[in-house]
């Protein structure tokens, strides 16, 4: 069975009191729905309303007390190490213990503004496997890369520098998210097209180290509205939403146009 994902990405958005309404209306949607197993919904709220998104979506785990809801809850960022003198920092296993099923790496902010690299980002893949977390492993390219006709150069650099850090076979349990930095947040999502394009040269590249099955999800500007079409492309299985995983009506659209695409 082959394995969608629709993803938010919350960033460092929401107050409390926000955060905590759009957790309930997301888990009221999903249940509302019959969402089929082979697609997965998870939400990637901050750090701090982690604990209570798990709770409110899949149960305590501290109580054995689980949740009807298939909501998972995923985090945005983790330490590459397992423990130590990292001050302000969290690790995978942290956020295993709290209930935590995904983990977000080597999203373009991180690389932007932490100085992330892609052997950083290796360690991460491998500290989230350990800790028993599924890795939503971030790539793209930024706009003067596209327009100097390196795409394609770039993410292919990406990938083989993740796979000489992580293993060949750790990429075969990740998640996989192309998101061109041009797209995110600017309301200028990448064309059916151009995101087939690149999707279709991961696929490739991900074969042949023997992980085709790796789910592959498009971010930047996915709305309700151009959903429907990037779903439609045969090497895009899934999204990574910012923008419009903030309202539960756009979130819960944007699931809809995906058991529209792929229920079987
Ligand atoms: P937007 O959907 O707001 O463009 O953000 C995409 C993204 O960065 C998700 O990780």
């Amino acid at each position: 069975m082959k394995q969608r994902i629709i993803a938010g990405n919350w960033k460092m958005n929401t107050r409390r009191s926000e955060a905590m309404l759009l957790i309930e209306s997301i888990r009221h949607g999903v249940d509302a729905r019959q969402i089929p197993s082979s697609i997965d919904v998870v939400i990637c709220p901050p750090f701090l309303w982690l604990e209570n998104a798990i709770e409110a979506c899949m149960g305590n785990p501290a109580l054995h007390r689980s949740s009807r809801s298939t909501v998972r809850c995923g985090a945005q960022d983790c330490h590459h190490e397992a423990s130590g003198a990292y001050t302000g920092d969290v690790s995978a296993q942290m956020l295993a213990d709290i209930g935590c099923t995904d983990v977000i790496v080597g999203h373009s902010e991180r690389r932007l503004y932490h100085g992330e690299t892609n052997a950083l980002i290796a360690r991460k893949i491998l500290a989230a496997h350990a800790a028993g977390l599924r890795p939503i492993v971030c790539v793209g390219e930024s706009a003067h890369e596209r327009e100097h006709g390196a795409t394609r150069a770039v993410i292919t650099q990406q990938l083989d520098e993740l796979v000489t850090g992580a293993g060949s076979a750790a990429l075969n349990s990740c998640i996989v998210a192309y998101e061109p930095l041009w797209a995110i947040g600017t309301g200028v999502a990448a064309s059916p097209e151009q995101a087939q394009d690149v999707h279709a040269l991961i696929r490739e590249q991900l074969t042949a180290v023997g992980a085709a099955s790796t789910p592959l999800l498009y971010g930047g500007s996915v709305t309700a509205q151009n959903a429907p079409s990037l779903f439609a492309c045969p090497d895009i299985d899934g999204a990574l939403i910012g923008g419009a995983s903030l309202s539960a009506d756009s979130f819960l659209t944007i699931i809809d146009a995906a058991v529209s695409a792929w229920a079987e």
